[in-house]
């Protein structure tokens, strides 16, 4: 266990981003109530996500973790929670088919609900009021009693968080992600793109190689994978009240666990070093993701990786850059260099979204599906140049058709953005964007092995 750390001991430590709660009382109450509920997740999870992207950082395997930006109480529902679990198995199979590698599959779900941001107040005409820090904190209307922080949406979000994650356990395991259902997965407004075309190809042919395994006596009651999957929750661990109360010593080990969800991360505003943040995470054994964005600088990221993961445990960190279209060659390589002249075992991940946000002549914030593909190519790039893996993309996405961002293969334009505009907090790519993007991925991920065994020979 970490020196001299408590599942309290971020409390010295320089919080950024954290609600103050007017009524201390009613906290501690809701806090002392929380520990007493069951852990969401159980230790031995997260341990088997560990080691499925120690497997990754090895270069073997990539990781996909998607989701919405913010959860909500206003969309949760079990059609939502589907669709984006359908598109993700969707991504997983296109990526699975073109690299023949494991895709180890985490959600943005089932926790995903307070955010960090930019300006601590909203001013609207002459109002100013605190900003909207997620549903888990406070209310989004502009109402100055529904953005006061009220620690009992805590106790809503516990309780949304574990029904979702039911509907998730049981859909992974249940038979819905049987490889068998593989057509059943497209959704109508998919199904109209060409991407949703080359899907159905590709699950022609994996429909094709299903029935020859089964010829050869292959089937799903012979071999369990092919019933189900594996599918993991994740979250950034931004608000820490919540998460010490989920804080609990695994009876087999004697570590601590964040039991909210198997992996959380440290975001780009909170991972400075001495923060809160940092000290609470470097004493759970979850694998950890972290942020790294344009003002990470190689040493002080080297230092970061030394506190977090002292012992160079695998599958312990993934690093998730997000620099921004323009940013990500120039930005990234140096820190990739480091860690692989250090020796750190990381897996490393894109995130496309947070660096290529702008606002639309619309005022509307969006993401230009372009700029996305750029950064995503830019990321392969650099490792390509650095002999790395490209390990994973980290994307905000959601299952339902929604306008947030413009571009893609049915081309939401800047005067569409208004249609469906729906999320509580930064734009998604809707289900068809996702299919276009993973097949992109795929063919990088393909030309990353061509490399690697072309070097091979
Ligand atoms: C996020 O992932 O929603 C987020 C706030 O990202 P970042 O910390 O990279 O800005
Ligand atoms: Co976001």
């Amino acid at each position: 266990m970490a020196n001299d750390w408590s599942p309290e001991s971020w409390k010295s430590h320089e919080g950024r981003h954290l609600p103050t709660y007017a009524d201390t009382a009613a906290l501690n109450d809701v806090e002392e109530r929380l520990s007493h509920y069951p852990p969401l997740v159980f230790a031995g999870e997260a341990r088997a996500l560990k080691a499925d992207l120690a497997e990754v950082a090895g270069g073997r395997g990539f990781l996909l973790q998607g989701g919405d930006c913010a959860e909500s109480f206003a969309e949760f529902h079990p059609d939502n929670i589907r669709d984006t679990f359908r598109v993700l198995l969707q991504m997983a199979v296109v990526l699975t088919f073109a690299s023949k590698q494991k895709v180890v599959k985490v959600g943005r779900m089932a926790g995903q609900f307070a955010k960090p941001r930019s300006a601590p107040t909203e001013t609207q005409g002459d109002a100013e009021l605190p900003s909207y820090f997620g549903d888990i904190i406070n209310d989004i209307g502009f109402d100055a009693k529904g953005r006061q922080p009220d620690p009992e949406r805590m106790i809503r979000a516990y309780s949304q968080n574990a029904a979702t994650l039911n509907l998730l356990r049981a859909f992974a395991g249940g038979g819905y992600a049987n490889l068998r259902q593989v057509h059943q997965w497209t959704q109508d407004h998919i199904g109209r793109s060409d991407w949703g075309a080359r899907f159905a190809q590709t699950a022609d042919r994996i429909s094709e190689a299903l029935d020859f395994m089964a010829a050869c006596g292959v089937d799903p009651r012979t071999v369990p994978q092919l019933q189900g999957t594996s599918f993991y929750t994740s979250h950034e661990a931004l608000l820490l009240p919540y998460e010490q109360a989920l804080t609990r010593k695994d009876s087999l080990t004697g570590e601590w666990y964040d039991t909210s969800a198997h992996m959380l991360w440290i975001g780009d505003r909170t991972r400075f070093e001495g923060s809160a943040h940092v000290e609470y995470l470097r004493g759970v054994n979850n694998p950890i993701g972290m942020k790294c964005g344009p003002s990470l600088e190689p040493d002080a990221m080297l230092r970061l990786l030394d506190t977090l993961n002292p012992a160079r445990e695998p599958g312990r960190i993934t690093l998730i850059s997000r620099f921004g279209h323009e940013k990500v060659e120039a930005g990234l390589a140096p820190l990739v260099r480091a860690v692989k002249r250090e020796g750190h075992p990381v897996v490393w991940s894109c995130d496309p979204m947070h660096g290529n946000v702008i606002k639309s002549p619309s005022g509307l914030k969006t993401r230009p599906f372009d700029r996305i593909l750029s950064e995503v190519k830019g990321f392969f790039a650099v490792h390509r140049a650095e002999g790395t893996h490209a390990g994973g993309i980290h994307v905000e996405m959601t299952g339902q058709d929604v306008t947030e961002c413009t571009g893609g293969a049915i081309a939401i334009t800047d005067e569409a953005l208004g249609d469906r505009y729906r999320t509580h907090c930064d734009p998604r790519l809707n289900g068809a964007q996702s299919i276009e993007l993973a097949f992109l991925l795929a063919e990088m991920l393909n030309m990353e092995m061509r490399q690697r065994d072309a070097e091979a020979a």
